[in-house]
């Protein structure tokens, strides 16, 4: 009752404080606002197929098509901003149409002078190119150079366990990129900041926190990282103790562990080395990617298992298109950016992957993320085209990830037959260690991607500091260490794609935590999990075949970003905040598991300071 008397009050008074010469601007505005939408599809539409032209095929002139069609962009954005913020649009009383003005407003870089513009796009293509053409020499063979990331150096770090071999391939893959986009990093800063100053903020790394909408958002990032850090730090001390056993004094008993040897080149997921250290050896299926080969999975396949998942879930099946227009392996002649992506051209009918999948557990779990992401692109393609996004880009993120929640489960993988013994507890504690090697020891790796960012952006970080304060943070957050003394004539942090690529990170942070309290209000709808008794616990749950949990997440993903992110995690899991809770819940068993397993082994948890240093120059690190 109250309610409705509230609703004929704020209707009364927007009928009656209305002043007519906003409701006749809002009515242009309408109209101004579909013509808009239409052309910037069309403007989209262009870019993204030049952009994909560009990623499929490394050449020149594809960039220079790519970096034309994208001034062209660039000014057609400026002239409509200069529109946008012409009309009194805080006054309208149709809130989407408010939204969709806020959502305009800002521009971004095309807020640059054409030349600079084009500069800072040619930059990041060059740094893009040198990433994704970067070849190095293989262990011990001189004649042998022609190794790339993807899958030569990707295969060998998750593979090897041969330290020398480790350590060669962690370093000739840091020289072969660093050096060679180190000025180009620091022009591209200064370029950025510059078109994040137009936009009226401080800097680069005040314009990537604005899409959250809440001023007090890095705190709550800390926040959530403070809680988990106990968690984190317990399977740090595991891995650590397990390392030493293998490697022997490479490993030091309570300092940092060395980065090359932690199965991933940049030490942000741990699950290549589960097949050593996993708590209970030689018990159930151990090696997912061996299942995958053995039963002839091909990459098409493995998406068609992925899709299968989301239409269990009553979510939509992927479009003929996307089957043809998809690349799902590497191509045998183009060089091409092989970081895996997921495209929506804005058209409301292509929609396409581009992956360089090998037949291994990460690449099956990298499908169903990038599917996670189309599933999202169908779902609001028919909204206004400032609603085409995520609640905020973490949930973009997280969609995928949830479902992996469910396929890696034991019951899952048992059920679709990658393993195939019966589960007890230590298969299941085996599989949720491996689980933990993945989530958990992502967590500080992609805080510090942008801790580092912020201070740079922000110029708290100076040039002559970059490789430097990178060491620092991955020693301070993750307890890892460079396996040799490194310089500021190095410059490690261009040896991951999303820094080259300026592509922000905090998103896959804010996806971890999401993607764990999603799962488990879809657990809840699925009947497999009750809050109260937890009476089955979360990591033991599959929403495989739920069309109570799918449709809940059907109606989160149509929102798209028509609403601020608190609306649609509230649509979604009845929370305003995002919350740790249900990650710590999820990992509960491991944290006990590894408490007393570290007690027991009388592993050291935390580490002390790292022996290696960092100097300005080489020359310093010989004297
Ligand atoms: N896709 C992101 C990366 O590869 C997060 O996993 O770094
Ligand atoms: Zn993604």
């Amino acid at each position: 009752m109250l309610s409705e008397v509230l609703f004929l009050l704020c209707c009364l008074s927007c009928v009656f404080s209305k002043d007519p010469d906003i409701e006749e601007e809002e009515i242009a505005a309408y109209n101004f606002m579909a013509i808009l939408n239409r052309k910037t599809e069309e403007m989209l539409n262009k870019y993204q197929q030049t952009e994909w032209d560009y990623e499929t095929n490394l050449t020149d002139e594809n960039l220079q098509r790519k970096l034309e069609v994208g001034a062209e962009m660039a000014k057609f954005q400026k002239e409509a901003w200069q529109q946008v913020i012409s009309f009194d649009w805080r006054r309208f009383s149709d809130y989407y149409l408010r939204r969709q003005f806020f959502l305009y407003s800002v521009l971004g870089d095309g807020a640059l002078p054409p030349e600079k513009y084009k500069k800072l796009k040619k930059i990041i293509g060059d740094m893009e190119n040198i990433f994704s053409t970067a070849k190095i020499c293989a262990y011990n063979e001189t004649q042998k150079c022609d190794l790339a990331l993807n899958p030569d150096i990707t295969n060998i770090m998750s593979t090897s366990r041969n330290e020398e071999e480790l350590k060669h391939v962690w370093l000739a893959w840091r020289d072969a990129v660093g050096p060679k986009c180190r000025a180009l990093f620091e022009e591209y800063v200064q370029l950025s900041n510059e078109a994040a100053r137009l936009n009226n903020f401080t800097d680069t790394s005040e314009y990537w926190l604005n899409g959250y909408e809440d001023p007090h958002f890095k705190d709550k990032i800390q926040n959530i990282y403070e809680q988990l850090k106990p968690l984190y730090l317990q399977l740090h001390a595991y891995v650590r103790f397990k390392l030493r056993q293998k490697y022997g004094d490479v490993v030091s008993e309570t300092g940092p562990i060395p980065a090359h040897l932690l199965g991933d080149i940049m030490a942000q997921n741990w699950r290549e080395i589960a097949d050593f250290t996993l708590p209970f050896p030689n018990v159930g299926d151990n090696d997912l990617t061996q299942e995958l080969i053995d039963q002839n999975y091909t990459a098409i396949q493995i998406a068609r298992t992925a899709e299968d998942f989301f239409k269990s879930l009553n979510l939509t099946e992927m479009p003929d298109s996307f089957w043809e227009k998809s690349i799902f392996t590497k191509s045998e002649d183009k060089p091409m950016v092989c970081m895996a992506s997921s495209w929506d051209f804005s058209d409301g009918k292509d929609f396409r992957v581009k992956l360089c999948m090998h037949i291994t557990l990460t690449d099956f779990t990298v499908t169903h993320h990038e599917m996670g992401h189309i599933e999202y692109y169908l779902h609001y393609k028919n909204l206004p085209v400032k609603f085409r996004g995520g609640a905020n880009d973490g949930f973009h993120e997280a969609v995928g990830d949830l479902i992996s929640l469910s396929v890696l489960s034991t019951k899952h993988l048992r059920q679709i037959g990658l393993i195939n013994t019966d589960i007890d507890h230590r298969v299941d504690m085996n599989n949720l260690y491996k689980v933990g090697l993945h989530k958990i020891m992502f967590l500080p790796f992609s805080y510090l991607m942008e801790l580092w960012r912020w201070d740079i952006f922000s110029g708290k970080t100076k040039p002559e500091d970059y490789n430097c304060k990178w060491w620092e943070l991955r020693e301070k957050y993750q307890g890892v260490e460079s396996p040799v003394d490194r310089s500021e004539e190095d410059f490690d942090p261009a040896s991951k794609y999303h820094i080259i690529s300026s592509t922000p990170y905090l998103r896959y942070f804010i996806a971890l935590i999401l993607q764990f309290q999603f799962h488990r209000t879809l657990c809840e709808k699925a009947g497999q999990y009750d809050p109260i008794s937890h009476y089955s616990h979360l990591h033991n749950c599959d929403i495989y075949q739920s069309r109570e949990a799918g449709n809940a997440l059907k109606r989160m993903l149509a929102m798209g970003a028509s609403r601020p992110w608190p609306d649609a995690l509230e649509a979604l899991t009845g929370q305003r905040e995002m919350d740790a809770t249900a990650i710590l819940e999820y990992f509960q068993p491991l944290h006990e598991w590894l408490k007393n397993e570290n007690k027991k082994n009388g592993a050291y948890v935390g580490w002390e300071s790292s022996k290696r240093v960092c100097t300005r120059t080489k020359k310093e690190l010989e004297t």
